[in-house]
């Protein structure tokens, strides 16, 4: 990871680098073996975000375990949260009785890993969990705890590796920020 992306009127500089982050990975699914030894977990990955981090999580999983996935409603295009959440695709796995580790890309004000919570709960897990590669840094209002996060991160807007912008360059293998511009006040940043 070398140098400056230009998108749009935006500019984002390079934040962590791919060797950083499959390093946090091993160290996280290192954890999950041990604390998951014996069992049988369901991953589920919150689209679309979550799919690159999952999928290289999973493969540094050496017990057995399943994999779903979940959607819900972004906050369209614009780079502010509307605070509404509906589901756009729901779970095909039976989550009664099973040990249920949420798979997030990044939590920020929460309301999203919050919402899940209380729809999985009802479906009476043996347990829940969460894992967030990132976690911004006093922006999460939670009352439960994120289990295994991979980097606690300033509240900046981060993009690369599975996150957007404006549904684009989820395929970088890395992470870049945004440099605010010299007008921009860091609470008037949103995302999708
Ligand atoms: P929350 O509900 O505010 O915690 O936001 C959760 C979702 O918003 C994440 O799963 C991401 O998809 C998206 N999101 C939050 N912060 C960022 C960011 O900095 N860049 C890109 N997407 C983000
Ligand atoms: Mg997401």
């Amino acid at each position: 990871m070398t140098h400056q992306l230009r998108l749009n009127d935006d500019t984002f500089e390079p934040f962590l680098a791919e060797a950083q982050i499959h390093k946090r990975i091993k160290e996280l699914a290192t954890q999950i073996n041990i604390d998951y030894a014996g069992k049988a977990p369901i991953f589920i990955g919150v689209l679309n975000g979550a799919f690159i981090f999952l999928s290289d999580l999973i493969r540094e999983i050496t017990i057995d375990c399943e994999i779903d996935f979940i959607k819900l409603s972004s906050y369209g295009d614009a780079r502010t949260s509307s605070g509404q959440l509906r589901l756009l695709k729901g779970l095909n796995c039976r989550v009664k009785g099973r040990d249920i580790v949420i798979v997030e890309d990044i939590v920020d004000s929460g309301l999203s890993i919050a919402y899940m919570k209380e729809l999985i709960e009802k479906e009476q897990p043996s347990s829940l969990k969460f894992v967030s590669l990132l976690l911004k840094k006093g922006m999460h209002k939670l009352d439960f705890q994120i289990h295994y996060v991979g980097f606690e991160i300033p509240p900046e807007f981060v993009v690369g590796y599975g996150l957007d912008y404006a549904q684009k360059v989820r395929n970088l293998k890395e992470i870049y920020r945004l440099v605010p511009k010299p007008q921009e006040r860091p609470d008037e940043l949103g995302y999708e």
